[in-house]
């Protein structure tokens, strides 16, 4: 039987940090057993936000390398480089005429972006979400796995979908958001302050690219407070973020023990670091490595790439053809 299609995107705006790992692409290598599945760098979608290109290609390798790294098979999965398939970008001609200048302008992100931006309010931009609605319709794509706030996007890839479908015949396939449920692991900004994210404080963001030492600033640096009162109290937001982060690299033994010190209200929060610190180092550590060895090896990158961008490829050619001939596109 068929395996159903998945498609991601992942955006090489900044260091891919713990949130990434636990809320996306540890979920990624899950799924790389059961899907069919189309990994890939959005660097289209960076430049409607990161114009200067210079770090461009940098940040494409270490994304490619990073989910490697933590366990993505180039084998298994197409993982590719955006811009490697035109297929997309032609796909985005067909869809923009599809797209209504009043929904793009409704979207949440793009009016976020007008309000962080407003100096580069770009046509990129506004059609942002018709570009994501080609990356995902070109496969034909059931599921894709993306957070909340992408949810709206999704939405919209449906709407395109159905209206292309509607107006040339049966092609494109509307996607579903693909819910991870009760495994998805959220993990909260060092300092207290919300998701961890890319962009802000990076103090209180744990990179995977960081070095031990870092790791062990960072967390020893995490907000605590003066510990609980009363014996079995609520934990707050911060102090149970170390108790997540606890349960995904230390030892089950280890979390008891500091589990019963906070229900007892004699929980030493330094000591709890030291241990979390040194359990996330070491964690983090060949990850960190193999992502270095990776960007380092220019013949495996170009390898994975170019092996990416043939299974990928492969498949966007095939929708593409039966686009163009719905369309009458087809000379
Ligand atoms: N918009 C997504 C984000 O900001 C990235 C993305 C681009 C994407 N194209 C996609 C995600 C297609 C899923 C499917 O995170």
């Amino acid at each position: 039987m068929a395996k159903e299609i998945v498609v991601s995107g992942i955006r090489p705006t900044g260091f891919l940090h713990l949130g990434n790992y636990f809320g996306a692409m540890r979920n990624y290598v899950r799924m790389q057993e059961e899907y069919d599945c189309y990994f890939f760098v959005a660097n289209w979608h960076a430049l409607t936000t990161h114009p200067d290109t210079s770090e461009l290609k940098k940040s494409v390798y270490r994304v490619i390398a990073e989910n490697v790294a933590c366990g993505l098979d180039p084998e298994k999965v197409a993982l590719y480089v955006q811009s490697d398939i035109p297929e997309i970008a032609e796909l985005y001609l067909y869809l923009n005429t599809m797209a209504y200048k009043g929904e793009l302008e409704k979207t949440t992100t793009f009016k976020d972006k007008v309000r962080q931006q407003p100096d580069n309010v770009n046509a990129g931009l506004l059609t942002y979400p018709v570009l994501m609605a080609s990356d995902i319709l070109i496969h034909r794509a059931v599921k894709v796995p993306v957070g909340k706030d992408q949810e709206q996007h999704l939405e919209m890839a449906r709407n395109f979908a159905e209206r292309f479908n509607h107006r040339y015949g049966d092609v494109l396939v509307p996607p579903q958001a693909f819910n991870y449920g009760s495994e998805l692991v959220k993990i909260l900004s060092l300092d207290g302050n919300g998701k961890m994210s890319k962009s802000e404080n990076q103090m209180a963001t744990i990179y995977l690219a960081d070095d031990d030492d870092a790791v062990r600033k960072k967390i020893m640096k995490a907000k605590t407070d003066s510990g609980p009162t009363e014996p079995n109290a609520q934990k707050p937001d911060y102090i149970q973020n170390l108790f997540t982060l606890m349960s995904i690299v230390s030892d089950a033994s280890v979390i008891e023990k500091f589990n019963a010190d906070f229900n007892n209200c004699v929980i030493r929060y330094g000591d709890m670091k030291k241990q979390l610190a040194e359990d996330m180092a070491s964690f983090l550590k060949p990850i960190r490595e193999k992502a270095a060895d990776i960007q380092n090896n220019a013949a495996l990158l170009n390898k994975i790439i170019t092996q990416g961008r043939d299974k990928a490829r492969a498949s966007a050619s095939a929708t593409m053809d039966e686009i163009r001939k719905a369309m009458r596109m087809n000379y």
